[in-house]
């Protein structure tokens, strides 16, 4: 047998060479010959096409807005191609973004900055908008495509961070943790087990089979729970999750109902009085999709009721643009009421907010 050895081409392989506006060279890769086609084709043919001119850009005349704190691995990677980013830690207010977005070729968000019609009109070069996040809601797509604005998202960079969310949330509900930790805090010891469960046999109902609800159903059923799920889709279930055919029927038979829906039209208070009513007594329900899906003060009469034993909500119909002493009746005219209920886990939208999702999302974005 004869050794390895290196393949030296007969015929040395063309080069390409593209010349950016700076006069560095992009590419060498090889690239093939065209031939032109046979004069037979003549009569067919168009008799001289123009070809489209390719004009490369200068990365540093591009100017990039990154709002609302986008990852430091998205900002690095964008800087290190010689892009002009400015990047601020929260959205703008909508006189302040239309100030800024005149001027930009790309605008990086995440889920608090709307952009409207209003805004994008005034956006002179926008090119490019990144949705450093899953729900693309806050922006006017209609209007982004009629004016060729290009959006991209980043649909699963940050389910697996929401479905543990979840995880932890049905088992600190079912022990009731998060009272007993307050109680702890303010040093009281209040050592019960009255309606606290385990997880393991219990019925876990998944409204939505998406990236975060199917990834859930896989952890649930390693927790040795039963999974149902309602879509409007009929989707292959994961492990031994079962479809049903209504939200009623999952209502009726599951003892944690979890949401992992999108917002639109049909799922606004998908979940409101007549929805409670369905679900079994002592039952629990979590929302980590959109806010516009729970009718909330529906539900703090289902918890008042005892109804419903205990619920988890990641996502309210109005959340404030920045961190602050925020969640109060200003923002949503029952928070102090949903605010003094037991069992109740509050969480300010940190579904997809780990360190890895972020990184994730920065990168992809
Ligand atoms: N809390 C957070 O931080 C956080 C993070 C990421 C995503 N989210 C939200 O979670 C939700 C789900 O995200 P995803 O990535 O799994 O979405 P996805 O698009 O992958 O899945 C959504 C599923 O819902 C189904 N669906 C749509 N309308 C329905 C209806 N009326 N009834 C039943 N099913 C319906 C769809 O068919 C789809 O299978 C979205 O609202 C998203 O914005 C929240």
């Amino acid at each position: 047998m004869s050794s390895a050895r290196d393949i030296t081409p007969s015929a040395p392989i063309p080069q390409r060479t593209v010349v950016s506006s700076w006069g560095q060279n992009l590419s060498t890769s090889p690239v093939a010959t065209f031939q032109s086609p046979p004069a037979s084709l003549g009569g067919m043919l168009p008799r001289k096409s123009v070809p489209k001119i390719l004009k490369p850009f200068n990365t540093q005349d591009i100017k990039i807005l990154l709002l609302e704190n986008v990852n430091q691995t998205g900002r690095d990677i964008l800087t290190g191609q010689g892009y002009q980013v400015e990047a601020l830690k929260t959205s703008l207010p909508e006189d302040q973004l239309i100030e800024k977005i005149r001027e930009v070729h790309v605008i990086g968000i995440r889920s608090k900055t709307k952009l409207s019609e209003k805004v994008l009109s005034e956006a002179k070069n926008l090119l490019v908008i990144g949705c450093f996040c899953i729900g693309t809601n806050q922006v006017d797509l209609t209007y982004a495509a009629r004016r060729g604005i290009a959006v991209f998202n980043s649909p699963f960079a940050n389910s697996r961070s929401v479905a543990e969310l979840v995880i932890a949330e049905i088992i600190t509900l079912a022990r009731q943790l998060g009272d007993r930790s307050i109680e702890m805090h303010r040093g009281t010891w209040n050592k019960v087990s009255a309606k606290c469960w385990e997880i393991r046999g219990k019925t876990l109902g998944i409204v939505g089979y998406g990236h975060i609800g199917s990834q859930l159903s896989v952890l649930a059923e390693a927790m040795g729970m039963n999974v149902i799920y309602y879509d409007v889709v009929t989707l292959m279930a994961l492990g031994t999750a079962r479809q049903v055919p209504s939200l009623e029927n999952l209502l009726e038979e599951a003892d944690f109902v979890t949401l992992h829906v999108p917002d639109l039209p049909e799922t606004r208070n998908m979940i409101s009085t007549a929805q409670l009513d369905r679900m079994k007594l002592g039952s629990y329900l979590i929302n980590a999709s959109r806010g516009t899906v729970v009718d909330i003060p529906a539900l703090v009469k289902a918890m008042r009721s005892g109804h419903i034993a205990g619920a988890a909500l990641d996502v309210y119909p109005n959340e404030p643009a920045g961190n602050g002493d925020y969640f109060t009746n200003n923002l949503n005219q029952w928070a102090e009421e949903l605010r003094s209920l037991s069992n109740l886990i509050l969480t300010p939208h940190i579904g997809g907010s780990t360190e890895e999702a972020q990184r994730a999302i920065g990168v992809e974005g």
